[in-house]
């Protein structure tokens, strides 16, 4: 499969991955196996996402069977600032990083990343995991922890062997510039690697009212056409919009099939026109927005 190599370390980065967020937890253990069976070698999760340990049996199942070797699965994890906006404390991000690759089953982290340029107010995992945005009385708390902080925290997983990478999720050029200034070891995923998330538009975020705009990306007419043209699924079309540039994705589905023939987005190539009429579809739309939660999260203001 196509990888994208990651400059520290020479370390390959599948192109295309798995991705943990909503993939239910009941079933993920079986979702994951059958990922990994299908193909996938990169899974991307979160101690957010609640079905760290059920990934992690998934994954431990598939090595059991001989389906694969740990050193053949690329697992991306992400704390929020260190273990979620409210592990962004240097202890506290040492201390998540432990608890998630405790709960995964395994020894270390191939990619590990701040989740968010956040740090919120430190919530002990016995009181609540994964602790969430909101504290007890459903406000947003801030926490005065400096990202230098907690990028030294993270430069202490990879000296202790816990995290072969390190990286920023969720973060735009000029907190990027500023982590390079103090970064012992630069952040991986700039050289700089990028993953896109969120390929097929707003689905994710409509449950949870972060989305203005409604319309799926899957059925645009722009979209359909290409797909046609190509005999190929608009979901194909639009993940190879950006692994053909070089941007590693990371789909996610609780439906076998589509599971199955997302990874098969590679098969084909868009032409230069396809990619300059998908590209003309931008409207500077942005997914995932803390600032929507509360106003003082304004991280891409
Ligand atoms: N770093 C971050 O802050 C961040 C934020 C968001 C997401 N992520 C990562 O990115 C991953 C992907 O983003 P996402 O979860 O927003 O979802 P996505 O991959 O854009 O998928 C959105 C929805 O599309 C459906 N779908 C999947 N394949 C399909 C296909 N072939 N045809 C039609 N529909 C299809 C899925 O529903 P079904 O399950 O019903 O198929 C899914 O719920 C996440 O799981 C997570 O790992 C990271």
């Amino acid at each position: 499969m196509a990888a994208l190599v990651l400059k520290r370390t020479g370390q390959k980065m599948p192109l295309i991955g798995f991705g943990l967020w909503k993939v239910t937890k009941s079933t993920c253990a079986d979702t994951v196996y059958n990922a990994i069976k299908a193909g996938y070698r990169l899974l991307d999760g979160a101690g957010d996402y609640g079905n760290e340990k059920e990934a992690g049996e998934g994954v431990r199942r598939a090595i059991a069977d001989g389906l694969v070797k740990r050193e053949d699965i690329f697992i991306t994890s992400k704390a929020r600032r260190v273990l979620w906006n409210t592990f962004h404390a240097h202890d506290h991000a040492k201390q998540l990083a432990k608890k998630q690759l405790e709960l995964w089953g395994i020894d270390y982290f191939d990619l590990f990343l701040i989740h968010f340029p956040i740090s919120l107010q430190y919530v002990d995992p016995n009181h609540r995991y994964p602790p969430e945005w909101f504290g007890d009385d459903g406000k947003v708390h801030l926490q005065n922890t400096p990202l230098s902080e907690t990028w030294g925290a993270m430069e202490e997983l990879v000296d202790q062997g816990l995290a072969k990478n390190i990286g920023l999720s969720n973060c735009q050029g000029s907190i990027i510039l500023d982590v390079l200034r103090y970064a012992k070891y630069e952040p991986q995923t700039l050289g700089i690697a990028m993953t896109a998330y969120s390929s097929f538009g707003p689905q994710s975020y409509l449950e949870l009212g972060m989305a203005k705009d409604s319309s799926s990306l899957l059925e645009h007419s722009v979209i359909t056409d290409i797909a046609t043209a190509h005999r190929k699924t608009t979901a194909q079309v639009l993940l190879r919009w950006a692994t053909q540039r070089s941007i590693a994705v990371i789909p996610k589905s609780n439906n076998s099939n589509r599971v199955v023939s997302n990874l098969q987005c590679d098969a084909f190539n868009l032409s230069d026109a396809d990619i300059a009429s998908i590209s003309a579809l931008n409207r500077n739309y942005r997914l995932n927005d803390p600032a929507e939660m509360d106003p003082r999260l304004a991280i891409f203001a």
